[in-house]
């Protein structure tokens, strides 16, 4: 009886958000935040009452967060998870007076913005720098995957989180492809002569990492994962610290193909 009630409650669940959240809605909702961040107009989105708005893990009334101040957008990618009605963009602020490189998490309940969550990095978090990091985005291909290639959503997650969990198992495999090419802030593995060559695996940490609070945006069609995350370790002037930080995969036939990741610093490149 319990587990039939159960399924009917995520079948009405299921139904109901698929109605507030097709692609077309979650695409045209991106959009819109792109708008309003180059604006510095929080007031352009369609919030609920009762949303949570934070920067690198500190929730903030939005008025006085980044989204407030505008400026030039010089790239962004965003991937769409309609089942869990969530959105993820990268966007690229290399030309404005205040370079910044931002990850968004945008979560939708109905029709309104319920979650807005932001990794914002800027001069000083780990390996800055937006022009390298617009110069090295902009060549990679993230075209929507072929309907009959596309991975599960199961295949996707599975192969984000290995990387992730790898950072506390340096023996657990990470399907990684070749090539494969990781950008970090903005220094980039897949340059030159290694650009057809799988250059994302990490060396193991001194000690083992648990990297953990993991929030998922998962798109199929683009095959592509977001996960905000707390990073150890990586503060050396506080290892047992977790940092705001967030990864973006694209994954093709199963197989790592470039990992983005931004991470914020609470001194100058993390002290390192
Ligand atoms: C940032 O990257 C650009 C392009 O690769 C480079 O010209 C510049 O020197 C870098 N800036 C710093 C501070 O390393
Ligand atoms: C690329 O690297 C491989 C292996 O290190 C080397 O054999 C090859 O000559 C290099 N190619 C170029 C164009 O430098």
């Amino acid at each position: 009886m319990l587990s039939s009630l159960v399924l009917v409650g995520a079948s009405l669940a299921t139904h109901a958000s698929a109605a507030a959240c097709s692609r077309s809605f979650l695409e045209s909702a991106t959009t819109t935040y792109l708008k309003a961040q180059a604006a510095g107009q929080p007031s352009l989105l369609t919030l609920s009452p009762t949303v949570s708005y934070a920067e690198n893990d500190t929730p903030m009334e939005i008025s006085k967060g980044v989204l407030a101040s505008p400026m030039t957008i010089d790239y962004s990618r965003s991937i769409y998870d309609s089942e869990a009605c969530t959105a993820f963009t990268e966007l690229n602020a290399a030309s404005s007076p205040h370079p910044y490189v931002i990850h968004t998490r945008i979560v939708f309940a109905s029709d309104s913005i319920s979650t807005i969550e932001s990794v914002v990095t800027d001069d000083g978090d780990w390996i800055f720098n937006a022009t390298a990091h617009l110069n090295y985005a902009k060549q990679e291909k993230w075209d929507p995957i072929p309907e009959a290639a596309r991975d599960t959503r199961a295949t996707l997650k599975a192969a984000a989180d290995a990387y992730l969990d790898q950072w506390g198992n340096p023996s657990h495999p990470v399907p990684l492809g070749t090539p494969c090419a990781r950008l970090e802030g903005g220094m980039y593995t897949g340059t030159g002569n290694q650009s057809a060559a799988n250059t994302c695996l990490m060396g193991a940490f001194p000690s083992p990492l648990k990297i953990g609070n993991r929030r998922y945006v998962i798109d199929e069609t683009l095959g592509a994962v977001s996960i905000f995350n707390e990073f150890p370790f990586i503060e050396a002037t506080a290892e047992d610290k977790a940092m705001p930080s967030s990864n973006l995969f694209r994954v093709q036939g199963g197989l790592i193909r470039y990992i983005h990741e931004c991470t914020v610093c609470a001194t100058r490149n993390c002290g390192r």
